[in-house]
Formats: C-alpha cells, sequence, structure tokens
C-alpha cells in the first residue's frame, strides 16, 4: 500500500510527505521531483515551453508508473488527481489524502517564491488562487479517503493527523 498526498500548491504534500514516510519506514516520492528527474526539465521550463497539456501526459505516465510501486508516501502536484486516469491508478494502489489550507495561508506560502508556480504566475495571485480552487473543489473533494486541513499546524501536527486518519 501507498500513502498519497494531494490537494492545491503550498499545502504541505512534500514536507508533510517527508515526514510521514519516515515515520512509516515508507520511501518518500515527489512526483514533480521525478518528473524533474525523467525529462531533465523545470515544471515551469515544461509548461512555458510545451503548455501545460503536455505536462499533463507526462504527469500520467509519471504517476502511473509510481502508482504501481509499494510501501511509498507519494506527494501527487497539485493537478494529478484531477485526471482520472491518475485517480484510478492511484486508488489501486494508494490511500489518498486531501490536505487543505485556507487561501490566505497559501497565498502566504507561496509569497516569494518568484515564479516557481507557473499556474500561480500572474498579477493577481489571490483571485487566480480563488478561482482555482473554487474549480478543483469538487475533484478534491471526490478524491479523498481523508482529508486534514492544515491551517496553522506545523508539518509535524499535520503527519500526526495523517496518522490517525490512516488507523480508520
Ligand atoms: C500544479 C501544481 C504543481 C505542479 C504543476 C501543476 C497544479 O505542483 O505539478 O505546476 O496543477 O496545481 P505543487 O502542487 O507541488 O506545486
Amino acid at each position: 500500500m501507498n500513502v498519497a498526498l494531494y490537494g492545491f500548491m503550498a499545502v504541505g504534500k512534500t514536507t508533510v510527505g517527508v515526514i510521514l514516510a519516515e515515520r512509516l519506514g515508507y520511501a518518500f516520492i515527489d512526483l514533480d521531483t521525478v518528473i524533474v528527474q525523467r525529462t531533465g526539465r523545470e515544471i515551469k521550463d515544461i509548461f512555458q515551453e510545451d503548455g501545460e497539456e503536455a505536462f499533463r501526459e507526462i504527469e500520467k505516465r509519471v504517476a502511473g508508473d509510481i502508482a504501481s510501486g509499494d510501501r511509498q508516501v507519494i506527494a501527487c502536484g497539485g493537478g494529478t488527481v484531477l485526471f482520472e486516469e491518475n485517480l484510478r491508478n492511484l486508488r489501486i494502489s494508494s490511500t489518498l489524502i486531501h490536505l487543505t489550507a485556507d487561501p490566505r495561508t497559501i497565498l502566504e506560502r507561496v509569497e516569494g517564491e518568484g515564479d516557481v508556480r507557473p499556474l500561480l504566475n500572474v498579477e493577481d495571485r489571490l483571485r487566480k488562487l480563488n478561482q482555482l480552487l473554487q474549480v478543483r473543489q469538487p475533484g478534491y473533494q471526490r478524491a479523498a479517503d481523508h482529508t486534514v486541513d492544515t491551517t496553522g499546524k506545523t508539518p509535524r501536527q499535520v503527519a500526526d493527523e495523517v496518522m490517525e486518519a490512516l488507523k480508520h
């Protein structure tokens, strides 16, 4: 079995995932990092040069490969579970944990990051963030085995809550 952490950008999928993997004695796999390793390109460059659709195709291949592994904590990208094929593959092998945070918290976390998040590379980030959250909410909710809110919590507290959720 795997544990797949998913949710909007900057909810802490990677940070919490590392802690969780250590606690469970699982390998930690960050989907975006594997994409960068396999393609030899940064995510933002794939978006900029080839477009989002091309990125989603790569993401599907890599997510499928990763989902076939075992005893892994997988940090998904923010859009991964919104695509049916990815969700289907992940469901077979993984408990799906939805991490959430309120929009202001997300904004605070992405402020000062520069342009590393291509979908938030716009003038009015809060507006874009709210738009994206609203569109994605149904898909995020539908995919969840468990949901853990991260607002105002440390990564360790979130990891504790995920561990607790995994018992049920
Ligand atoms: C995306 C989130 C990013 C990355 C890509 C697309 C999204 O991952 O996969 O930029 O669609 O929300 P993070 O959530 O790790 O930033």
